[in-house]
């Protein structure tokens, strides 16, 4: 019997519909080629919602999102909508709530793409982030008194627990070793100024190390990883980190790999529902034109069908997307492509279905 899949797709704001009409797209190419079905159920959750009804992610869209095999998310972002409430009564209160506790950002770059590492090329810049995804900077805990005034406190703190930090480890030794290419696991710490915090997360790593013994282990601090992806980003293999580090690094990850319209990520709860996602935003300018890049979005989806253990179908539409990079396209930013973005989508669709 052929597998079915019912997965929740929020287009979002944005670029976000356009890019995940092309991975769609793809996908029911896969879909077809690879055996399997997909129920598609949409919602529009959203800048556009919010500014119609005042609702951001209502409980009962939380339920229902909490029943399907996987997440499908475009971008979130208005530029009508002031910062910090999409992202945080949506996308992250997703992340939360359904206890993705990993986020996973492939650094990549593919054949054909450039990077502005200087002599640097595709086999120097592969690597993966394991970014802790529901716990450090991003809980919300703290608070300011005295508001306003030239005494205000404000306390933004950070949370680590040994149940998160060592759940967040595990997943990426296991990482090291499917993804089985040097098997080398970098923590990103700075254990020499976050001493609490990073001395749990230093702790728990050395002491769970012994049950990966063909995992080789590795640390550097924030500071220097960032040099190191910059002058010899072939040193990393995996890098796991906590929340706030691993949201820094990877926008500097997506920029040595050609940009966001490259850069995918997975907000994965192994044991419950994961959401895949273009990591670029919702880039609002581009809206319409036709012009945006869905690479990132169709790899997204990509790593959705990777986790649903549809390895063949995954890796296809990774090497369509590479075919397609190497042959037809012109760049990776919008507007240069020199094809449309439905363009790109229905070349990629082919390729799949070849
Ligand atoms: C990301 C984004 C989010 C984050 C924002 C939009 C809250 O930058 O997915 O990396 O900081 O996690
Ligand atoms: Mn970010």
């Amino acid at each position: 019997m052929s597998k079915e899949f019912n997965i929740g797709v929020i287009p979002g704001d944005g670029t976000g519909p356009e890019v995940i009409a092309e991975g769609v797209k793809v996908l029911t190419a896969a879909s077809k080629k690879y055996g399997f079905s997909m129920n598609l159920t949409y919602f529009d959750i959203g800048g556009e919602r919010y500014k119609k009804t005042g609702e951001t992610l209502p409980d009962s869209v939380l339920s229902e999102l909490r029943q399907f095999d996987a997440l499908y998310l475009g971008a979130i972002g208005h530029p009508d909508v002031k910062p910090g409430i999409l992202e945080k009564e949506i996308l992250l209160r997703t992340r939360f709530e359904l206890d993705q506790y990993i986020n996973l950002r492939p650094v990549k770059l593919y054949e054909g793409v450039e990077t502005p590492l200087k002599d640097k090329g595709p086999k120097d810049i592969d690597f993966v982030v394991v970014r802790e995804n529901t716990e450090g900077l991003y809980t919300g805990s703290g608070g300011t008194l005295k508001k306003g005034t030239k005494d205000e406190v404000a306390i933004q703190e950070s949370i680590n627990t040994r149940k998160g930090v060592e759940r967040c480890l595990r997943f990426a030794f296991q990482y090291a070793r499917k993804r089985n290419r040097e098997k080398k696991l970098t923590l990103c710490g700075k254990t020499n100024v976050l001493t609490f915090a990073f001395n749990l997360w230093e702790r728990a790593f050395y002491e769970i190390a012994p049950e990966y013994p063909d995992v080789k282990t590795d640390y550097a601090h924030v500071d220097a990883t960032c040099m190191w992806m910059v002058k010899n980003p072939e040193w990393f293999d995996v890098i796991v980190t906590d929340n706030m580090f691993g949201d820094i690094i990877t926008d500097l990850g997506a920029m040595i790999q050609g940009g966001m319209g490259v850069a995918c990520g997975g907000n994965i709860n192994p044991e419950g529902v994961s959401m895949y996602e273009p990591i670029g935003g919702s880039a609002p300018k581009y809206t319409g034109k036709n012009v945006i890049n869905p690479i990132a979005a169709i790899l997204a989806g990509g790593m959705m069908l990777e986790f649903l253990d549809q390895n063949e179908a995954a890796a296809a539409i990774e090497n369509s997307v590479q075919t397609a990079i190497r042959k037809d396209l012109k760049s990776m930013e919008a507007g240069k492509m020199g094809m449309g973005t439905k363009e790109v989508g229905d070349l990629i669709a082919r390729y799949v279905a070849e």
